[in-house]
């Protein structure tokens, strides 16, 4: 009889007489061989492709920031919770943007267009940002040629296997954020002085049902981050992935886990969980970026880990 088995060689272990199906389909494992699926690190990219294609305005659809070979994901993804994506609408044409996400945050690179979200509209504009829930039925009609960002929690669904929950309790609301409003907004935190701890001003977008957890979503947050000419916001890091797109700096870079990513223009950065960056502004402009982050769920687990270097 053997007894010198390694356990974390051992295989799967069966249940032995199984009286029905359901104990048939019980499986066990042991402290050594559990825990020792190593997953691949979430790779730090930065995007360019993607919105040079959105940007030619070939044909109304999505283009997205797929990372999930690299990761060994089953399902597209640009981080292990999150879904980065450029939509782009030709004039006169319609985009169904019906996702299966709890929500997804959308930002108008450029165009003109109107949005139906279940029984509400909006007409929307370059420059602003908008919330679509998820499973509600939505379309984009462009009126001139159009491109949008959009970043949702779509593999987190997919993970789980769950589908969005709509009507009276779904966790989030069509949310409309015009740009003039986002200027005005962002002049009113510029009003105010800096916390010593940051070097920059950044716009936090809230709604109405997530007011009190201060994000956008239950599990994201959404941030229009600005760092003044010649400026950088110091190293620091979190455990929350962080999807950035690129608004406006002219030079500008980041440095992600001592990497140098030069900004272009829309490009989407991505900071994996727990790596060292900084922002940096060359310019004599001001920079912007837009961030989101899987943060509410790092909060609600008390795990978010932040800290300047
Ligand atoms: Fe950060």
């Amino acid at each position: 009889m053997s007894t010198a088995n390694d356990m974390a060689e051992m295989p799967v272990q069966l249940p032995r007489n199984p009286a029905n199906a359901a104990e048939g389909r019980s499986r066990y494992f042991n402290s050594g061989n559990a825990f020792n699926i190593k997953l691949p690190p979430v790779p730090g990219h930065i995007f360019l492709d993607e919105p040079a294609q959105a940007m030619k305005m070939e044909k109304t659809g999505f283009i997205n920031c797929d990372q999930s070979d690299k990761m060994q994901c089953s399902f597209a993804a640009t981080t292990p919770l999150m879904l980065a994506r450029y939509a782009v609408v030709k004039a006169g044409e319609t985009l169904d943007t019906t996702l299966i996400n709890t929500a997804s945050i959308w930002y108008v690179i450029k165009g003109k267009a109107k949005l139906v979200v279940g029984a509400e509209n909006a007409s929307l504009g370059k420059a602003d940002v908008f919330l679509l829930p998820g499973g509600v039925e939505s379309q984009i009609t462009a009126e001139e040629d159009s491109v949008f960002w959009a970043v949702g929690n779509d593999p987190q669904l997919k993970f789980d296997t769950s589908s969005p929950v709509t009507g009276k309790d779904a966790a989030v609301q069509f949310v409309h954020y015009p740009a003039d409003e986002i200027v005005h907004q962002l002049d009113v935190v510029y009003g105010s002085n800096a916390n010593a701890s940051t070097s920059g001003h950044a716009l936090i977008f809230s709604a109405e049902k997530s007011e009190a957890a201060r994000n956008i979503t239950p599990t994201m947050t959404l941030s229009l981050n600005t760092l003044k000419p010649k400026s950088e916001q110091p190293p620091h890091k979190h455990n929350s992935a962080a999807i950035t797109l690129v608004v406006a700096g002219d030079p500008a870079y980041s440095m992600v886990a001592d990497q140098k990513c030069d900004w272009s223009p829309w490009a989407t950065l991505i900071t994996p969980p727990a790596a060292k960056h900084s922002h940096h502004n060359d310019g004599n402009t001001r920079a912007e970026f837009l961030i989101v982050q899987d943060g509410g769920f790092y909060y609600h687990a008390r795990t978010m880990g932040f800290e300047f270097y």
